[in-house]
């Protein structure tokens, strides 16, 4: 695949996708150890057929951002979250974790390999950086691999969504994911499942499908790449609790921006057949930011939040707050950026 040039990018229309920038990172678990991991330029991996990861999916990954300060600077948010769930990703696929701080520090040598792809300030572009683990060796019988690779690539991305217009959804009939199964991990099998109810929705007219829990079908769980929140007629920020969703950091972060806010935010069961309680509702995540939800479309009912044609005061608000520390333009009183220069 041809390399991407800075030259070649239009900041401003990046879009959410795949270039092949100058380096990533790899690293490789055999004979007991990780070898110590290094640069390479070279984008492609070579799989033995037999490889545990092509069959029986034993693969976990990250998503985190490196944004652009208006100093020229860079930053990171909260990247020894993500260090922290994939090593839990990793042990509910009985991998072998990656030590969190070697996953921080290689993390900041591929930003710092790949800078000039670091997109601009005030682009609305990011860096987005993927790392990810595999199971390599040859295996018939489903049992877990003894050797596994490391990688961090990194992209310049844009809006994942359609920015801060809101969207029409649609809650799918299908699970991403089983009762007590792999929903809380960042693993393949649960985007693979996810793919047919998404191009169902998108067939349909909506952005992307929304999932109900996958025990009774009653509760809201999540986007299949963000989690959901609501906010209430009398102000109060809502988001899913659930055992089958993926504990999203943005989620978290955006738990004590609301409090600060006043928005007396609580993680809680939303049933599905009382939707009608949000005027404002969103999707929360590394790749969506924060997404406004226009609608919800359940059983061929469409429930609107408030002026679907507007994103509403809050979600703009929570919008503005999080990428405003994000980008450095907010005081980061969490400590949750870590500069790179
Ligand atoms: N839920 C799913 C299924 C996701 O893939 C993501 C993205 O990583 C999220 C939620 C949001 O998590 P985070 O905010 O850590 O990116
Ligand atoms: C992320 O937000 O980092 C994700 O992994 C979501 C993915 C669907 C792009």
């Amino acid at each position: 695949m041809a390399k991407t040039h800075p030259e070649d990018l239009d900041w401003n229309k990046l879009g959410f996708k795949y270039h092949d920038l100058p380096y990533r990172w790899v690293d490789e678990f055999k004979d007991g150890k990780w070898q110590g991991g290094h640069l390479t330029q070279d984008s492609s991996i070579t799989f033995n057929e037999a490889a545990e990861e092509l069959h029986y999916g034993q693969e976990v990954f990250e998503g985190l951002k490196a944004y652009r300060r208006k100093d020229g600077g860079i930053n990171l948010f909260r990247p020894e979250q993500n260090a922290k769930r994939m090593a839990n990703s990793a042990k509910r696929l009985l991998m072998e974790p990656y030590p969190e701080d070697e996953f921080i520090k290689a993390v900041k040598e591929v930003v710092k390999a790949n800078q000039d792809f670091v997109p601009p300030y005030g682009s609305g572009g990011t860096l987005y950086i993927r790392p990810f683990m595999m199971g390599m060796q040859p295996i018939v019988g489903v049992s877990p691999s003894e050797t596994y690779q490391f990688r961090i690539y990194a992209t310049p991305v844009g809006a994942y969504i359609k920015g801060l217009k809101p969207m029409p959804y649609e809650v799918s009939d299908y699970d991403r994911a089983a009762p007590a199964g792999t929903g809380q991990a960042k693993t393949a099998g649960n985007y693979a499942s996810s793919l047919m109810p998404s191009l169902i929705a998108k067939k349909n007219g909506f952005a992307d499908a929304l999932y109900l829990d996958p025990k009774e079908h009653k509760y809201i769980d999540e986007f299949g790449g963000a989690n959901f929140f609501g906010i209430t007629k009398d102000g109060q920020f809502q988001t899913p609790k659930s055992d089958s969703i993926l504990p999203s950091i943005t989620k978290h972060s955006i738990l004590k921006i609301a409090e600060e806010l006043g928005l007396n935010p609580i993680e809680t069961k939303i049933p599905i057949d009382d939707v009608d309680r949000f005027v404002e509702a969103g999707a929360m995540g590394t790749a969506a930011v924060i997404s406004p939800v226009g609608s919800l479309t359940y059983q061929g009912k469409k429930h609107a939040f408030g002026d679907e044609t507007k994103v509403g005061p809050i979600t703009q608000k929570l919008y503005d707050t999080l990428f405003g520390i994000q980008v450095g333009d907010l005081e980061d009183k969490y400590n949750w950026i870590v500069k790179l220069n």
